[in-house]
């Protein structure tokens, strides 16, 4: 009998890990970013399909190697995006991804962070690409895309000692 504690996901979350909204890779996308690592799993990659003239973000999707609440996560955003402006998708916070799932258990939270980190690195990427950048998108990376880098670090170290075979099982259940 396992002896693992389910965590406690909310049904917006399970629905969403069942049946994810714009799942796969998006062949038309002007712009693909991704965050995490591959190394060990935890990554999205999130498309943005934009219109150029309105700046409007006319349609969205995603992969994740993640787990279910990156599944989710990264799941939800692309339906809060679509329709937005990349100003109004650049001001969505990690936290208004927890909330919109219903919430997500503390050790989750950086599902999101990941998610809203590839968001904001699609969106700095689409105007760097463009040779632009608009007054409201900061010079310098924000809190919540540094968040994103050290939740990257994190991975990237938690993956190395795991496979040095150093990990315990106190971090284990942190991913
Ligand atoms: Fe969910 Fe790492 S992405 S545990």
């Amino acid at each position: 009998m396992s002896t693992r504690i389910p965590l406690p996901y909310s049904p917006k979350v399970l629905e969403l890990f069942r049946n994810p909204r714009n799942a796969g890779s998006m062949e038309d996308a002007t712009v693909k970013a991704t965050t995490g690592s591959l190394a060990c799993g935890d990554m999205i990659a999130m498309y943005l399909k934009i219109d150029d003239a309105k700046e409007v973000v006319l349609k969205a999707s995603f992969e994740s190697y993640g787990c279910a609440a990156n599944i989710a996560a990264a799941s939800i955003l692309t339906e809060m995006v679509k329709g937005k402006t990349l100003h109004e998708a650049w001001n969505i916070s990690w936290k208004e991804v927890s909330d919109e799932l219903g919430g997500l258990p503390i050790i989750k939270y950086h599902c999101s962070i990941l998610a809203v980190g590839a968001l904001k690195r699609a969106i700095r990427k689409y105007y760097r690409h463009r040779g632009l950048r608009p007054g409201w998108l900061p010079e310098k990376p924000t809190k919540e895309e540094l968040q994103a880098v050290e939740e990257e670090k994190f991975i990237e170290r938690l993956y190395g000692r795991a496979s040095e075979g150093k990990l315990d099982e106190g971090n284990r259940s942190r991913s």
